[in-house]
């Protein structure tokens, strides 16, 4: 199965997608974890990116769609995936359609902007795994070391209340429009991201099933 997840930053995209991956066999696809990794390892690319991500603004259209393309190459994804932050523009949309990216169904979470801000500035992740938590919604153990691994919490630069504003008005901007590509497409499905993770799990998992035996 092939799936987008599509929704406003903090709707819960990258936690759902990596539990629906998990209990499907996908392969997980992030831009943004990908782009974040680009970036720790000092690569051109990822500097080229930093300012755009800093900013709370898109990363341009060309550098994302190539890490995409390369990424869809490799063997993990022969059994199906989950794009998970991509496409965010229209412009990127039409270059799958028109490369042959293929997606099956794609999953639309919505959320309130004002549950968004309280979500991302709760946000911590971990220093060295990339493992992401919330301080009241998702806390680890201490409060203060990753559960997987140990490291220490951070608060990602992006989640800060100015840039988060910006990312929301991207967000509005940029990436909404794709509902209704995607809708006249009768490939959009739309949940509601719930306050319960596990209940947020539970509607996206019923969702991607419901899609799945319509394929
Ligand atoms: P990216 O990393 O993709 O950020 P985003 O889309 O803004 O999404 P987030 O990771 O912030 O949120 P999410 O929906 O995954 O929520 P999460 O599960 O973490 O992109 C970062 C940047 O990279 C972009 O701004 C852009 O510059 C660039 N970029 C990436 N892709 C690009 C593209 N295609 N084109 C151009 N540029 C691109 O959850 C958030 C928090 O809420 C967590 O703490 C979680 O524990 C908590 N939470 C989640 N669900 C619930 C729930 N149901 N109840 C309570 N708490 C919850």
């Amino acid at each position: 199965m092939k799936l987008i997840f599509l929704g406003p930053p903090g709707a819960g995209k990258g936690t759902q997608a990596e539990r629906i991956a998990a209990r499907y066999g996908l392969a997980h696809i992030s831009t943004g974890d990908m782009l974040r990794a680009e970036l720790r390892a000092g690569t051109p690319l990822g500097q080229q990116a930093q300012g755009y991500m800093n900013r709370g603004e898109l990363v341009p259209d060309d550098i994302v769609v190539e890490l995409v393309r390369v990424r869809l190459g490799e063997e993990d994804c022969q059994n199906g995936y989950i794009l998970d932050g991509f496409p965010r523009t229209l412009t990127q949309a039409q270059i799958m359609d028109e490369t042959s990216i293929d997606v099956d169904v794609v999953l639309n979470i919505e959320v309130a902007d004002e549950k968004l801000v309280e979500r991302l500035s709760g946000r911590r992740e971990c220093k060295s795994c990339g493992a992401a938590y919330h301080v009241l919604y998702h806390p680890t153990h201490d409060g203060k070391t990753c559960d997987e691994c140990g490291g220490e919490l951070v608060t990602r630069s992006d989640d800060v209340p100015e840039v988060i504003r910006k990312r929301l008005v991207v967000y509005h901007r940029q990436t909404e429009p794709l509902k209704e590509y995607y809708r006249k497409q009768g490939k959009l499905t739309t949940v509601q991201g719930q306050e319960e993770l596990a209940e947020t799990t539970r509607i996206v998992l019923s969702a991607v099933a419901e899609a799945e035996a319509k394929l």
